[in-house]
């Protein structure tokens, strides 16, 4: 990764201003863009109160969890608030592959003067302690053992992280942040509802100075982001439709929060859903591209009526051999 050629923040931005909060606070952030700063999202909606638990920990360094169900926005919503304060923000997916070493660093080979030499080259841990960086750990309750034991070492002393195989200690840098992000908290799979998630050991869960947590939207905001994506869409969209596609959404929330179905549509979806009836101009056939399909044969009756009893109309087999047709044609 490149350098970061910042220290210190130089500006101070009023949270009212930024964010629209309604609140005396300023907060330290950076003028200068690093190429590590997230692309602003002109349409992401803050949570007031995630927001402010989020701003202290940038500027009070308080270590940060935010809690919620998957398509919240939790991710985002850190990384939108390092975009409005310039701050270079690093996001590792503790779900995915990332190994021990990728976090730590490992001795690689490397040729100096003609020499093959070893050289230990830092893994994305040291890389973002010394410098001014957010780092999110996301899914954290989705870490494997031997990841979450080199996070154990980072949570643990004032945060200073030793490099076992160099014998090096490294104090983090006055401006380094850390933030976590979990579907859980911290319980394991208790609910049943999120499969792959760990028990977070208890020790683990008390270094977190905050944990904040996050939900759905109201419709209102949620119908408001749609339509900030669907601008450079090639048919109108009305918002009763969109009003009725987020109904459908709100049924698989609650009906997977109940545990009775185990894939729900997250605004993500939405979105995507709205593209495919863009592209396939039938709400029913986008509505089984973009969802349907992914969900639990044993399940999509229960979904397929979802649909439905917002659209008022059957969500027959024949429609699905309509978008083959329609796909098979080529017309996009
Ligand atoms: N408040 C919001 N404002 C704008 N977009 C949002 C908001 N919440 C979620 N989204 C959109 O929904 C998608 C999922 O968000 P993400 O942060 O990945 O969720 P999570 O981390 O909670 O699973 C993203 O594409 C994001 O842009
Ligand atoms: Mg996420």
């Amino acid at each position: 990764m490149s350098d970061i050629q910042i220290d210190q923040p130089d500006t101070m931005l009023s949270v009212r201003d930024i964010f629209g909060i309604n609140s005396q606070l300023k907060v330290p952030a950076y003028s200068y863009v690093d190429e590590h700063v997230p692309e602003i999202d002109p349409n992401y909606v803050f949570n007031p109160e995630v927001t402010l638990a989020l701003l202290a920990g940038f500027s009070r360094n308080r270590r940060v969890m935010v809690q919620g169900l998957h398509g919240t926005g939790k991710s985002t919503h850190i990384e939108q608030i390092a975009a409005r304060l310039n701050w270079p923000c690093v996001r590792i997916n503790l779900d995915g592959h990332i190994s021990r070493l990728d976090l730590v660093g490992k001795d690689t080979i490397v040729i100096r003067e003609g020499k093959q030499i070893t050289e230990f080259q830092e893994g994305i841990l040291p890389w973002a302690l010394r410098r001014p960086t957010a780092l999110i750990f996301d899914e954290f309750d989705a870490g494997r053992p031997e990841v979450m034991f080199v996070i154990q070492r980072l949570l643990e002393r004032d945060g200073k992280f030793t490099l076992l195989d160099q014998n090096e200690v490294i104090t983090p840098h006055s401006q380094f942040r850390l933030f976590a992000t979990a579907n859980t908290v911290g319980l394991g799979n208790s609910s049943g509802l999120y499969h792959g998630t760990q028990m977070v050991n208890q020790a683990q869960m008390d270094r977190w100075d905050i944990v904040t947590n996050l939900s759905y939207l109201p419709a209102e905001d949620e119908l408001q982001i749609i339509r900030g994506k669907c601008t450079n869409f090639s048919r109108e969209i009305s918002d009763t439709l969109i009003m009725s596609m987020l109904e459908v959404a709100k049924m698989t929330r609650n009906s997977f929060a109940a545990g009775d179905i185990s894939t729900l549509m997250s605004p993500r979806t939405v979105i995507s859903w709205a593209e495919n009836i863009d592209i396939f101009d039938d709400p029913a056939v986008a509505f089984r591209l973009s969802f349907l399909n992914k969900c639990d044969e044993a399940e999509q009756g229960i979904i397929a009526e979802f649909f439905q009893r917002c659209f008022d109309m059957e969500l027959s087999e024949s429609w699905a051999s309509r978008a083959n047709e329609l796909m098979a044609d080529g017309r996009h």
